[in-house]
């Protein structure tokens, strides 16, 4: 029995030296180490050995099963081995092949959108100033000239903020902006202000083409010496020309609880180009922002004295400018994480 696990190592090895392909390596596989192999009998007769013998002869057996199995290991990694380099041999690589393109991220256009807002505000010498997101009852309403219960507050469908002791709201536009900007800027004795306050804004409304939960606004809030309606209409105007190029805009009376008097500010409609279709509501205009001169108890809430201090400000929807300068139709693209929509932009 010993000579016969000897010799089968023996022809075993020899035979799987010359093996260079897969069909000869598996049937060398299944001749000797197989369930019905040669290796597999000879452990079978184990059991008819006398006892003294078995303890020997089995461990024999198990060494000469493993010496085959490792034998078998590296041969696969050799033949691999030699595979991969006949291929590199017989294949060179191509290194003038190009490679495969890598697909890059880009900013979501509603970032781009506003990059290019404050670029334009930019240069005209606003500021970007940031304020909060989460707001006080005060802020967001109070102080301008929006008391409790006061009818005005149905514009402004309000998300409140549960348990807190004082009544906190997420802001429903950056209005709020304008008192902190003001503030700041007259801790220290009063000093004009030209600030841009962008800012996502939250409104419980029902979803749809035109309304999202959620939309940034882009303020604005100019306060001098001798601030007035013109300053107003030209700042807009010139505004609206960087913004969507040469083209007629119109203001028309509008109202803010503050700002006295307030104008919302049209532009020619860049779909139809004044002729009336649906995307205009068949007017010819589309409205881009709210304005005003501020209202001088406003003022007053910032820390200035409205009889030396004027100012205009407005507000404008940031996806509402993209959906007119692109001709976007339904507002709820922004956030609803489509590639199919983003990578337009
Ligand atoms: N806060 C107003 C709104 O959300 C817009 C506005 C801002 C109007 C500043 C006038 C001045 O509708």
């Amino acid at each position: 029995m010993i000579d016969r696990l000897n010799q089968l190592r023996e022809e075993a090895l020899g035979a799987l030296q010359p093996i260079w392909d897969d069909a000869q390596l598996e049937q060398w596989r299944v001749k000797f180490l197989g369930r019905k192999g040669a290796l597999s009998a000879a452990m079978d007769q184990l059991g008819a050995l006398p006892k003294e013998q078995r303890a020997v002869v089995g461990k024999l057996a198990n060494e000469t099963k493993n010496a085959l199995e490792s034998a078998y290991q590296v041969k696969v990694g050799a033949i691999q081995q030699r595979a991969l380099s006949e291929s590199l041999e017989t294949e060179p690589l191509d290194v003038t092949l190009p490679g495969r393109p890598v697909a890059t991220g880009r900013l979501h256009p509603a970032t781009q959108n506003l990059r290019e807002i404050y670029r334009i505000w930019g240069d005209m010498g606003f500021q970007v100033f940031r304020s909060r997101e989460i707001e006080t009852d005060e802020l967001n309403f109070q102080l301008l000239n929006i008391p409790p219960f006061h009818p005005a507050r149905d514009n402004w469908a309000t998300f409140y903020v549960a348990g807190t002791g004082q009544r906190v709201v997420l802001r429903t536009h950056t209005s709020p902006g304008q008192i902190r900007a003001m503030r700041l800027l007259s801790e220290n004795g009063t000093q004009p202000v030209r600030v841009i306050l962008p800012g996502m804004c939250y409104r419980y409304e029902q979803i749809s083409a035109r309304y999202e939960i959620q939309f940034y606004q882009v303020e604005g809030l100019a306060v001098g010496r001798n601030v007035t309606f013109a300053d107003l209409k030209g700042t807009l105007t010139e505004f609206a020309r960087r913004m969507y190029g040469e083209r007629p805009v119109r203001f028309y009376a509008d109202h803010f609880p503050f700002t006295e008097p307030s104008a919302q500010m049209d532009v020619k409609c860049i779909i139809c180009e004044g002729s009336g279709c649906p995307i205009c509501k068949y007017t010819g205009w589309l409205e881009i922002l709210g304005s005003g001169m501020v209202h001088p108890q406003v003022l007053r809430n910032g820390g200035y004295d409205p009889d030396e201090w004027s100012g205009f400000a407005f507000g404008m929807g940031a996806e509402r400018i993209a959906m007119l300068k692109h001709g976007i139709e339904d507002i709820r693209y922004f956030w609803a994480d489509d590639l199919r929509f983003l990578e337009q932009f």
